[in-house]
């Protein structure tokens, strides 16, 4: 008998929430209807830095349907200065109204609150605030002086080097040496940040955009000083989280303080232009990398140093050279992390914080060493293809980087390349071809789910996770589905809120690893619990049975040797008079300690760039990674399409343009911060070698969410340079900087 649900895990199923999604019957942050809900607007600093010498909030006070003006001068005093829950990487030290000091522009000076939004936009025009600024910090190259090295951070040392580094400089017969440079970039989903606050005595409930329910509680209660027990956070749905949804951000705290005064539920829209300013954003980074190698292209020294903008009041680093510590076989490097601190809003983790920017200023100095070497840009990779992270030495758990490079290579015919710049012509285009190698760690956390068998048999699953846009309601899904033995559609899963099991940050790429074994470990034990039930029943076909001859196949108990004696789950179900369930919880073990965990990836790709008038377009990019498993074919092709585009465009397009007179974000805004558009993206070939990784989890996967943005930005510069023959190291690559 062919076993129905047994193969479910990988299928290209479509988005469970797809229906909810395309009907507008999902619903998000701000879409909670509350009875007496009112509205808040958050009013911004005009200034990067000094005092608030007058607040007048009279004018706003008065306005028509205004309930509440929250300042440094009426704002409750928080624990610690409101600062009890600062603690990094990912708890902010936030803009609380705690004092009139101004450390950066579009920072929250007061919350206006009224009953409709518009009275609330109308009333937080009327506060008017007077500074005694100060000379700011904005100019990065300038402030390089001051660069300061950074404490630990999220468990990265910021200085690591290992080897000899004399002895590979004296080895080496040739070296590159540069600087890369990228520049601010903003968060910006399609659904901003957006808080409804509810305070029902002591208890209160937040409906809230997160990537993180459990750290949003977190950060609420202790930054109020209550206890988390009094806090409830809700999030099933979620309009895209990249990083900036990762830590609770000073808007949800603000939107609490206000419905506590207002004794009102409280509705707070972080909109786009406050969107460059309190919730953080990609730090500049300014990177030196040298490369040494012998004639053969084997390295013989790596050295990579990393300078990145912060706030003037928190240390956010931008982890850029770890990626040189692991990505090629080199037996000596030196790495390092420097800060500058700017008066500007804290920096945050922005996709692939750290791989994106390091990737890139790694991948252009290995191009840069394949052309001084004469060799290859593919054949230099597999020259020093790592079989062992080189910093630590540890084996990789599971690699296949070399199958990688040899499919995305032949779908994107690669050994047609002819190697000099400039020497691809197709219809007065220039065309480059460039290559670049994607690396993603794999992260793990511990997670809970629980699964329980619902009267009509079918599954209900949760698990305090989130779905950032990426798949968690499916995948999920599908591993429930598969692990108990019913169909997909008698599944329910549900996420999102502190009530049920918890579970990690959705960021770091780690739901899926965190969270799937989480899910097939409660699961298992309902089928262990279920089968128990059934064999122990008198009213059940499957009754005196042993255990292990009791098997479960969509929807059916059934004798493994005799399909015909069989009973479904609903009937089971239908006579219980308690129901079954079962929670697990499931963690990493010490896997990370024997071996190295990373994801990779090889990216080609085709540019045509136009000679007079220095216009790139990007026709194709192909590339192939290596993940592990993939729970869901087609959302796992998404997740990696997506990262792509994002990659095109942090290679063409996106910076945050900082006015130097103010420290306003210039281009504050979707017309004039420039990101792809449909017409912008062509060919996207993306396949994946599925292997799983079981030395990492029981599942075999690793994480999808920011690998694809990686390789991405060195493959266009590789191939703008192999069209052009000019070497761009200062992202982004617009036209003007190829006249
Ligand atoms: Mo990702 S930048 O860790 O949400």
């Amino acid at each position: 008998m062919s076993a129905l649900t047994s193969n479910v895990i990988g299928l290209p199923l479509d988005r469970t929430d797809g229906p909810l999604k395309t009907t507008g019957g999902a619903r998000y942050a701000a879409e909670f209807r509350l009875p007496e809900l009112c509205h808040a607007v958050m009013v911004l600093s005009t200034i990067p830095r000094g005092r608030i010498t007058s607040l007048d909030t009279t004018r706003a006070e008065r306005a028509p349907g205004v309930l509440l003006v929250l300042s440094h001068r009426n704002a409750p005093t928080l624990p610690e200065h409101g600062r009890a829950a600062f603690k990094p990487p990912a708890g902010r030290a936030m803009s609380l109204l705690q004092d009139d000091d101004v450390h950066y522009n579009r920072q929250p000076i007061a919350v206006v609150v009224a009953d409709t939004i518009e009275h609330a936009v109308a009333g937080a025009a009327l506060v008017d605030a007077r500074y005694a600024p100060q000379a700011p910090v904005l100019d990065f190259e300038r402030a390089r002086e001051q660069a300061y090295k950074p404490k630990e951070a999220a468990q990265k040392r910021p200085d690591v080097g290992w080897g000899d580094m004399d002895a590979g400089q004296r080895a080496a017969e040739v070296k590159v040496d540069a600087t890369y440079t990228t520049p601010m970039q903003n968060h910006n989903p399609i659904e901003p940040h957006a808080t409804i606050a509810h305070w029902q005595g002591d208890h209160l409930t937040l409906h809230d955009s997160t990537q993180y329910v459990s750290g949003v509680r977190e950060t609420v209660s202790k930054t109020l000083g209550i206890s988390a027990d009094n806090v409830r956070v809700i999030s099933p749905f979620v309009g895209g989280g990249f990083g900036c949804k990762g830590s609770a951000w000073s808007h949800v705290t603000l939107a609490a303080m206000c419905a506590r005064q207002v004794q009102r539920p409280v509705k707070l829209v972080v909109d786009r232009q406050q969107m460059f300013g309190p919730v953080g954003g990609r730090p500049q980074t300014s990177q030196h990398v040298a490369l040494g190698a012998r004639r053969d292209g084997s390295l013989t020294f790596v050295h990579h140093d990393v300078v990145s903008s912060t706030s003037d009041f928190e240390d956010f680093v931008e982890p850029s050279a770890v990626v040189s510590r692991m990505m090629y076989a080199c037996p000596n490097g030196s790495t390092t992390h420097r800060l500058v601190k700017l008066n500007t809003g804290t920096p945050t983790f922005q996709r692939a914080p750290g791989e994106a920017t390091g990737n890139f200023a790694l991948e252009v100095a290995m191009d840069e060493l394949a052309a001084a070497a004469r060799i290859d840009p593919l054949e230099l990779r597999l020259r020093n293809y790592a079989e062992k992270e080189a910093d630590t030495g540890k084996p990789f758990s599971s690699k296949h980087l070399r199958e990688c490079y040899a499919q995305a290579a032949e779908r994107f015919g690669w050994k047609h390349r002819s190697a000099a710049p400039r020497s691809m012509l197709d219809a007065g285009r220039l065309v480059g071809w460039g290559v670049a190698t994607a690396s993603y760690p794999a992260h793990r956390m511990a997670a809970s789910a629980r699964a329980a068998l619902q009267p009509d048999g079918s599954l209900l699953v949760q698990s305090g996770s989130q779905d950032i846009g990426t798949g968690t309601y499916t995948v999920m899904t599908q591993v429930a589905a598969e692990t108990l033995g019913v169909a997909p559609a008698h599944v329910r899963f549900e996420l999102g809120d502190t009530t049920l099991p918890h579970a990690p940050v959705s960021g770091g790429s780690m739901s899926a690893a965190s969270v799937a074994p989480a899910v097939q470990a409660a699961c298992r034990q309902l089928r262990d619990r279920v089968i128990a039930q059934a064999i122990a029943d008198p009213q059940s076909p499957l009754h005196g049975l042993p255990a292990d001859r009791v098997m479960i196949d969509d929807g059916w108990l059934l004798a493994r040797d005799q399909p015909n004696r069989r009973e479904a789950l609903a009937a089971l179900a239908g006579r219980l008079a308690n129901p079954i369930d079962a929670t697990a919880e499931a963690k990493p073990g010490n896997e990370s300690q024997r071996y190295a965990l990373h994801s990779f990836g090889a990216v080609f790709a085709e540019v045509r760039v136009d000679p007079d008038l220095g216009e790139i377009r990007v026709p194709r990019i192909v590339a192939t990674y290596d993940f592990g498993r993939a729970l869901n074919a087609k959302t796992a092709r998404s997740q990696l399409q997506g990262g792509i585009v994002w990659g095109v465009s942090f290679a063409l397009l996106e910076d945050s343009i900082l006015d130097q007179r103010n420290g306003r974000i210039v281009n504050a805004n979707l017309a004039e911060y420039h990101v792809p558009v449909n017409a912008d993206i062509q060919t996207i070939d993306v396949t994946f070698v599925d292997d799983p990784d079981l030395a990492f989890n029981p599942l075999g996967v690793r994480g999808i969410g920011e690998i694809g943005i990686t390789g991405v930005a060195g493959a266009l510069s590789n191939a703008v340079y192999h069209a052009t023959g000019r070497r761009i190291r200062d992202l982004p690559i617009t036209l003007d900087k190829l006249l």
